[in-house]
Parts: structure tokens; C-alpha cells; sequence
């Protein structure tokens, strides 16, 4: 669900091959397309979707001036840690599963994934270490 935005790109960007910077660019708006396609039917699952490559350095989507005046804030703090969640997930599927190049260069700063991970979401070691045991236990890592 929170990558939803990309049914409305071209197939190809998906395909497997490394992407151009041209391209990436054209991948990055997949989050503002998800956003804009949930938001008027389940917001608090469009702002997650819209911020889950926000909350990392070099980050990309919606900034976190988008949550409505009214809400509470722990229902802006809910939304932050699920969108870091489905990030760190993402980022460790794709490094799973993915031949290609990590665009962002997160791969040049640390030699493993747990550095890597460590480096790019410097907040969030705890939720990290439970994911990097999850994987584990699944057999994944
Ligand atoms: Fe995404
Ligand atoms: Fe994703």
C-alpha cells in the first residue's frame, strides 16, 4: 500500500535495470502520487504512504508540515514511526533482493546492511535491530 503511487509510473522504471538520475527523479514521485490517490478516503494510511521516504536522511515525499492542525500529536508521532517502519523494511528488502545500485548511496557509506541502516536512520537503532531479528528469524539475514 504505501508504494501504491507507482501503478501510476511507466513499467519500465521497474524492470530491474540500474536507473538513470533522470529516472530516479521520476521514481521519487511515486510517494506524492500515493499520497494524492488515498488521501480523500484514509488519511492517516495516505500521510504514511506520502512520508516513508521522508524520514530519512536525504529523504524525499511530504514534509511533516502536512498533518492537519487538530490532530493530536500522538497521532503525528503514530504516523512517524510507522513511516520509518515501512522505510527500514523497504530498505532492507530492496538490499535483499535488489541487483541494482541504492541510488541514494547509502551503500558507500557503510560496508553491512546494520551500518548502513544505522547511518541512515540514526534515530531509529531499536527499530532497526527488531527488523534485522525479524528478517533473521525468517531467514532472510
Ligand atoms: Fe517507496
Ligand atoms: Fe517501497
Amino acid at each position: 500500500m504505501h508504494d501504491i503511487g507507482k501503478i501510476t509510473q511507466p513499467h519500465p522504471l521497474f524492470d530491474g535495470h540500474n536507473i538513470s538520475a533522470e529516472e530516479y527523479l521520476e521514481v521519487k514521485k511515486h510517494v506524492l502520487a500515493g499520497f494524492d490517490a488515498l488521501k480523500d478516503y484514509y488519511l492517516f494510511t495516505a500521510l504514511c504512504a506520502g512520508l516513508h521516504h521522508s524520514v530519512f536522511e536525504k529523504g524525499y515525499g511530504l514534509k511533516a508540515d502536512v498533518f492537519p492542525k487538530e490532530w493530536h500529536m500522538g497521532t503525528v508521532k503514530k504516523i512517524l514511526e510507522i513511516s520509518a517502519i515501512i522505510s527500514i523494511c523497504d530498505f532492507i528488502d530492496a538490499f535483499l533482493q535488489r541487483k541494482t545500485k541504492i541510488k541514494d548511496g547509502s551503500d558507500k557509506k557503510a560496508p553491512d546492511l546494520k551500518g548502513m541502516l544505522y547511518k541512515k536512520y540514526p534515530e531509529d537503532h531499536k527499530t532497526i535491530d527488531i527488523a534485522l531479528k525479524k528478517y533473521k528469524n525468517l531467514g532472510f539475514v
